[in-house]
């Protein structure tokens, strides 16, 4: 099969075979990719229409106990600049987003131990409890399924933990000996056993990533059947081991967004943060390959700049919840809509 044949076999089929998608990733060309990218369009603008959902992004601390190697927030490095937000602030972040429109709380933070179980409780209750109409997703790392049960009880909705590579070997080039592959993947079945609307994800060009790797993780993708995929770029950091790599790739990110649509067809698929660090363009490019969410920052203005994952790290203009408007209108003039609706995920009937 040529691999326009093999994109229309994703789409009617909702998946290929390890051969199939390695053969994808490793010979397509510039037809290939248009292709891909019309037809995760055509998908998304059936199910999705032209509209855009929106989530306020609310980063409630810089620490981090974890060590991973691609990482600015990692334990080890001593100049990073910490904080974490008290629960009046994380609070006072809603009250903000909520006047703005937001009705998708997003807390994201490292793996910080000052949030004990009771004061992650007693946040996500608050925040349940001030607005019972909108979402709240969590973004804290691993856990025990005792804590997420927690939390979802408290209120919290959907979780996103990216996998960040479906193979072991892989997973230990990024991540110290200290963390667990079977871990992080249980943690993942645990969140959708609960009935958390589960996100998991891994990044463009990491580390020592090959095309195997990367079919693997879209093979994950088709077997956890997560409600949200989040997937970006890998972006260099400066204080990391990994300082002398180099960016992710934009038009492999983008061609992988096309193809998650196509197998997926209903996911809630974010054009990232760091997609649109990468590039100027890249959040609107993610966009017309089959994203459908976008996530502005609505952390309180003194901290967004200590919240540095990787360099140059997008917090300002349309990556801000300030620069709304302006994010609005570059979306608009491109034929997409903003809702503020919840926008949870849909399970759609996709007929082709
Ligand atoms: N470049 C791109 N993405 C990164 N993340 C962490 N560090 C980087 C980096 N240097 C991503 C990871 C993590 C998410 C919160 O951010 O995939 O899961």
């Amino acid at each position: 099969m040529n691999n326009i044949e093999l994109i229309d076999k994703l789409n009617h089929e909702g998946e290929l075979d390890f051969d199939e998608f390695k053969q994808l990733l490793s010979t397509y060309n510039q037809e290939d990719f248009t292709y891909a990218k019309e037809t995760a369009a055509k998908i998304t603008k059936q199910i999705f229409s032209n509209k855009i959902y929106i989530r306020g992004l609310i980063e409630i601390s810089s620490y981090c106990k974890n060590d991973c190697y691609y990482c600015g927030l990692r334990k080890s490095n001593l100049n990073a600049l910490r904080y974490r937000l008290s629960k009046e602030e994380i609070l006072l972040s809603c009250k903000e987003g909520y006047k703005l429109g937001f009705r998708t709380f997003v807390l994201q933070g490292g793996e910080d131990l000052y949030y004990q179980d009771d004061l992650m409780v007693d946040i996500i209750k608050s925040i349940r409890t001030l607005y019972p109409d909108c979402a709240i997703t969590l973004s804290l790392g691993e856990k025990s399924k005792e804590t997420y049960q927690k939390y979802y009880d408290a209120g919290a909705n959907r979780y996103l933990l990216r996998h960040e590579t479906y193979n072991e070997d892989h997973y230990y080039m990024l991540h110290p000996q200290e963390m667990s592959f079977k871990q992080r993947i249980e943690c993942l079945h645990h969140l959708k056993e609960i009935g958390f609307q589960t996100g998991c994800g891994f990044m463009v060009g990491s580390y020592h990533q090959t095309i195997d790797h990367l079919v693997n993780d879209l093979l994950f993708i088709k077997k956890l059947k997560p409600e949200m995929v989040g997937i970006g770029p890998y972006m260099v950091h400066h204080d990391t081991p990994f300082k002398d790599l180099k960016n992710g790739d934009l038009k492999l990110t983008l061609f992988l967004l096309s193809l998650i649509r196509i197998m997926t067809k209903d996911v809630l698929l974010p054009s990232t943060t760091a997609l649109a660090t990468l590039d100027p363009k890249g959040r609107i490019e993610g966009i017309k390959h089959g994203c459908n969410v976008v996530m502005p920052n609505l952390s309180p203005n003194e901290v967004r700049k200590k919240y540095l994952l990787y360099d140059n790290k997008a917090s300002s203009g349309q990556e801000a919840s300030e620069g709304l408007k302006e994010l609005v209108d570059t979306l608009s003039k491109e034929g997409y809509e903003i809702v503020y609706q919840r926008g949870d995920y849909c399970k759609f009937d996709y007929k082709g």
